[in-house]
Order: structure tokens, then C-alpha cells, then sequence
């Protein structure tokens, strides 16, 4: 799975075979191995940008977009496993798993580096870059289904570990939406009871 395949054009470092079909950038330049496809230029992209690919109620898929330096905040994915791929350029994942239940009250407990799959995550583009995402199944925040940020402050005593605290969304954070121009997806799923 490539950057291309779902209709993703911008490479850092190199770029070449892209076609743009963004209305927001002015490079247009087909290559032969482009011509067919048509792809989103994320080169000009100065904040997260989600492209939205799938969603039924099994998983849903999208493409984050992020310029160098973006940071998406902790936070969690309760009672749904998120598969990342990174598409092109390179990221920096913090990622933890409880180690204890979360108190009554606020949601509070410890974290740690994780152990078995990191579903509470934070990320940072190194460069820009492009993460593949599924989620499964779908943020549904009637059926317990939607994410939480958090803070994370460091226990000095145990390293690794961290408390983590239910924080607001920082005030400037805004993820904007870009759409999907990459070929049409055609879902088959068989599930195995
Ligand atoms: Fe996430």
C-alpha cells in the first residue's frame, strides 16, 4: 500500500508522478506513470489535513495528512483497534496502555510505554508526511466509541511511566477535511464467527 494507491500524490523528497487535482495548489505536472491516476496534492497542506476514504459499521479508513511539525494529541481509541501506516515521510509516535484502572471521578490513571498495542497515542510529523488509519469499528460516541485527550506528566520515580489526565483539545487545534480522489473502494467483507 502506497501513498498513490489511495490517491495521496505528495512525496517528500521527491515528488515526481504527481498530478495534482487540488483546486489549492498550482502544480499540475503529469508524469507517463501519473497520467491514469488522479491524485491529491498534499504539498501545500499547512495544517492536518484528513481525507476521508470509508466508513461502514465494521471500520472506517482515511488519510491524515500532516505538514512537518503537526501534532495530533493524546488521546485514546476506546473499544476499537486502529491500524497506522505510514504512507511517506516520517513520524514520531508516543504511544501508552494502562497499568491500572482509572479512578472514579476524573479519568486519571497511569500509563506506560506500551505493552500490548498502545491504544492511547500521540503524533508528531518529523516531515511532512501521511498516515494511513482504519479504525475498527467506527468512532460511535452513542456506543462508547469516541476519543479522549489527555496530558501526560512523567512519574519521576517509575521511568516509563506517566500520569495520564483527561486535557481539552488545545484551542488552536483544528483538523481540516480534503477529499478522497483515489480509485473507488469496493468492500468484501467476510467475518468469521
Ligand atoms: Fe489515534
Amino acid at each position: 500500500m502506497e501513498a498513490a494507491d489511495v490517491g495521496i500524490g505528495a512525496v517528500a523528497g521527491g515528488g515526481e508522478g504527481e498530478r495534482s487535482s487540488s483546486s489549492s495548489s498550482s502544480d499540475d505536472e503529469a508524469s507517463p506513470t501519473a497520467a491514469a491516476r488522479r491524485l491529491l496534492s498534499t504539498r501545500g497542506f499547512t495544517r492536518i489535513t484528513y481525507v476521508h476514504i470509508h466508513e461502514c459499521e465494521d471500520f472506517s479508513m482515511g488519510v491524515f495528512c500532516f505538514p512537518a511539525g503537526a501534532t495530533l494529541p493524546l488521546h485514546d481509541h476506546p473499544r476499537m483497534v486502529v491500524l497506522s501506516k505510514l504512507l511517506y515521510g516520517s513520524m514520531r509516535v508516543s504511544s501508552y496502555d494502562w497499568v491500572t484502572a482509572p479512578r472514579s471521578g476524573t479519568r486519571k490513571g497511569v500509563g506506560a510505554v506500551p505493552r500490548s498495542g498502545g491504544n492511547i497515542h500521540t503524533l508528531t510529523a518529523v516531515t511532512p508526511c501521511a498516515l494511513l488509519d482504519v479504525h475498527a469499528p467506527p468512532y460511535a460516541e452513542d456506543l462508547g466509541r469516541s476519543s479522549t485527550c489527555f496530558s501526560d506528566m512523567p512519574v519521576p520515580a517509575l521511568p516509563g511511566y506517566a500520569v495520564l489526565e483527561e486535557a481539552e483539545l488545545p484551542e488552536d487545534f483544528r483538523v481540516v477535511g480534503a477529499p478522497y480522489v483515489g480509485p473507488e473502494l469496493l468492500v468484501d467483507v467476510d467475518w468469521y464467527d
